[in-house]
């Protein structure tokens, strides 16, 4: 902890300031309106994950938690890869606008191999964090008009086997629970019965805690909410139904789910928990969650981050002493990598040029090689020839030698 914020934190009389009373009204008092005031001009901005099996109620839960239909579109169940489908919509109630972003996984648990099935999901998760960490370390930066797109809270979708949370529901939360404020909920409550849920949520919870899961936990620090959110942490993981259906129920409509046997209402505390969950994640605990984010998860991402780009917190070096020792580092690594660049090169040369030699000398032996069997080969045909034109004159006298003799035998005969 730096010394600035230890003196923050310290009670006013021990950081050793007067407290003085006012003779009259100065205004300062307003201070809390001023704020809200720019709040809500500004608006707001919320952004939430669902992770769930396809066809889990992912899409009826988010229409009945903000009661409008958004746009969806069922997934198939025979993709080869889980994404993520983000969707943003403005939305506005009495005088306060509301940029709500849902994020959903598709094809979630549809793969035969669902090792990496968190994974396009984490890297969602993170990049949001690298896009809001840029903007932060701009020089011009703009935070203030920067549409925070970072998870606020992770709702996650348990099928209701009524059993226990499969192997991919461990890994997927273990693998998120420290980027993201992760709500786990029973999803289609309506089809377990009470007792067997009962059963379910304790079994749940204490797989969370043997595989130290860190679920989201309502806060109790702030005592207005306090015993309200105390008492939620205790229900968690809501079992939850959504439905847009109306039904008439005495003399009032009510969103329910209708059955031949009867009928389940989605807003009756004693029939499933989803009242619990839109008072604790949109009424009560928005805020908290977004503070959450950006004071736990984010700031966790960014320190990993900085530390890995070389940063440290020293006490006795500025932050332009660090970016100078870094850069210093920096360039004689690439001077020595130049350096290694070059020796290599020099040796590859050498190595081509001995190569190169070499196939000069052989090629060299192979001409002169060819040169003396020409040579040879050329002699060998004169001397054959040679031999062949003193056969012909021995034949050409020969022949004049036997013509002479004929020529003397004839005139002999005509004697
Ligand atoms: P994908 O987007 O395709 O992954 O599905 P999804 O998770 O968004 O599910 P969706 O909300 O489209 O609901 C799928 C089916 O489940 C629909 O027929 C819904 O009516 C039904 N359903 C939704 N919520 C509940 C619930 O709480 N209980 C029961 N019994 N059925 C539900
Ligand atoms: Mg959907």
């Amino acid at each position: 902890m730096t010394a600035a914020t230890e003196v923050q934190q310290k009670p006013i009389k021990e950081q050793g300031l007067r407290t003085l009373s006012l003779s009259s009204h100065v205004g300062f008092d307003s201070l809390p309106d001023q704020l809200v005031n720019k709040s809500v001009q500004q608006g707001f901005c919320f952004n939430i994950l669902c992770v769930g099996e396809t066809g889990i109620g992912k899409s009826t839960l988010m229409d009945t938690l903000f009661n409008t239909h958004f746009e969806s579109t069922p997934s198939s169940h025979d993709l080869p890869n889980v994404t993520v489908k983000t969707n943003t919509y403005e939305l506005q109630e009495s005088s306060v606008r509301l940029k709500l972003t849902i994020v959903d996984s598709v094809a979630f648990g549809d793969q035969v191999d669902k090792s990496d099935s968190f994974k396009p999901i984490m890297e969602y998760i993170e990049k949001q964090f690298d896009m809001y960490l840029q903007e932060e370390l701009k020089v011009k930066r703009s935070l203030h008009t920067y549409h925070d797109t970072r998870i606020h809270a992770c709702l996650y979708f348990i099928t209701p086997t009524g059993h226990s949370l499969k192997s991919l529901d461990l890994v997927t939360m273990k693998a998120l629970d420290s980027k993201v404020n992760i709500i786990p909920v029973v999803a289609k409550a309506d089809t377990i019965t009470k007792g067997e849920l009962h059963k379910f949520k304790i079994r749940i919870i204490s797989e969370l805690v043997s595989n130290g899961v860190q679920i989201y936990q309502f806060p109790t620090d702030d005592e207005t909410v306090a015993d309200l959110n105390a008492s939620m942490n205790t229900h968690l993981p809501f079992a939850v139904v959504g439905s847009m259906d109306e039904v008439k129920v005495g003399n009032k409509m009510v969103k329910a789910r209708q059955y031949p046997w009867g009928t389940v209402q989605v807003e009756n505390e004693n029939h499933c928990d989803f009242v619990r969950l839109r008072e604790m994640l949109v009424r009560t605990n928005m805020q908290d969650l977004v503070e959450t984010t950006h004071y736990r998860h984010y700031e966790l991402y960014r320190r990993s981050k900085l530390q890995d780009m070389g940063f440290t917190d020293s006490d006795n070096m500025s932050m332009q002493e660090m970016y100078e020792m870094k850069r210093h580092e920096h360039v004689s690594e690439l001077q020595k990598k130049e350096e290694e660049t070059r020796q290599m090169f020099v040796v590859r040369v050498k190595e081509k040029e001995a190569e190169l030699k070499d196939a000069e000398k052989e090629l060299h032996a192979k001409f002169e090689a060819l040169k003396k069997g020409h040579a040879d080969e050329k002699k060998r045909i004169e001397e054959k020839k040679k031999m062949l034109e003193d056969e012909m004159g021995a034949f050409q006298r020969r022949k004049a030698t036997a013509a002479q003799q004929a020529l003397t035998l004839t005139k002999k005969g005509r004697k």
